[in-house]
């Protein structure tokens, strides 16, 4: 039987690449919708990426559920200076020929949630508003949820500022509250995501395969790719593969390795905004709240997803 899933993001290049790793395993997912959330650029941007990259891989029979504008408590923060600005550089796909539900996202969650039949797996690849505010108007809502995993969060060093990454720092406050809601949720941070580098070589491998999902995303990482090969060895690795690791870990979880600890994020402090404290000694003895990811198989990673685009119109 299919899992049932909803996939929360703000896309973003990488969150379509996830997309369409998701939308290739057809026999595997039951995508029960796709909502979006300001994020790598604008709410109205990163809804318009999502019909985009459906209709690429042929799917515009999954509805797409705007979602929140702005973080609950701070300003956006968005990411044009990685993504283009449109937020898919390079792919060069035609405008959506589909628009958006009428539902809000929010509203979508919670519905859906309150009477899934089936636990339903939430991934989300973006900052977390749309989950914790669906969890505030419902908290009943997590009996609908069965996995959850996450992109998001650092043991080490931070992408957008010295201390965190980028979907925690944005929305520092929903994502305390979605770990602190009892969901268990898979972290999958900048320690496991910043080992996918994209190689020259791995991208041309991509562009390769030959399907217009294959070529979308070569051409909007190839020139991540180039720049990356020209920096020093300790640089911070350039336009990478991030959320495409939260469905290589549903399809293909033995590629990774990790641990149950507790995680805190911090909300208060503008010097360490966003930060996310991961116990991975457990030297303060709380319960765990999460499992944190440390490991992946970068390798089987890059195979899985060519073997997606491969699968893909
Ligand atoms: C995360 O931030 C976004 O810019 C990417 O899409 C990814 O979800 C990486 O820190
Ligand atoms: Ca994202």
């Amino acid at each position: 039987m299919s899992e049932p899933l909803i996939i929360d993001c703000d896309p973003g290049q990488d969150d379509a690449v996830a997309l369409l790793v998701a939308l290739a395993a057809r026999e595997r997912f039951d995508l029960l919708g796709v909502c979006t959330v300001g994020g790598n650029v604008p709410l109205d941007l990163t809804t318009t990426n999502a019909l985009k990259v459906l209709e690429l891989a042929g799917r515009t029979d999954v509805p797409v559920f705007a979602g929140c504008q702005n973080p609950l408590m701070r300003p956006l923060v968005t990411a044009e200076y990685v993504m283009g600005n449109d937020g898919l550089a390079g792919a060069e796909l035609p405008p959506p020929r589909t628009a958006p539900a009428a539902t809000h996202a929010v509203q979508f969650l919670v519905e859906t949630l309150r009477q899934a039949e089936r636990p339903v797996t939430i991934a989300t690849l973006g900052p977390l508003t749309n989950l914790a505010l669906a969890l505030a108007m419902d908290p009943s809502i997590r009996r609908g949820i069965g996995r959850t995993v996450m992109m998001g969060g650092t043991m080490h060093r931070g992408n957008i500022v010295p201390q965190a990454e980028y979907n925690i720092y944005v929305d520092p406050h929903a994502a305390r509250i979605v770990l602190n809601a009892g969901l268990d949720p898979v972290l999958i941070g900048l320690d496991v995501t910043h080992q996918v580098v994209n190689t020259i070589a791995r991208i041309e491998a991509i562009a390769g395969i030959g399907t217009r999902a294959a070529t979308a995303v070569a051409r909007m990482f190839l020139p991540h790719a180039r720049i990356q090969e020209g920096l020093p060895p300790d640089a911070k690795p350039r336009g990478l593969m991030h959320d495409p690791c939260v469905l290589a870990w549903l399809l293909r979880p033995e590629l990774f390795g990790g641990r149950r600890v507790h995680v805190g994020v911090e909300t208060d402090s503008e010097v360490t905004l966003g930060a996310t404290v991961v116990d991975w000694w457990g030297v303060t003895k709380r319960e765990p709240n999460a499992t944190v990811l440390k490991e992946i198989d970068v390798e089987g990673f890059f195979a899985l997803v060519s073997e997606s685009l491969a699968r893909l119109p």
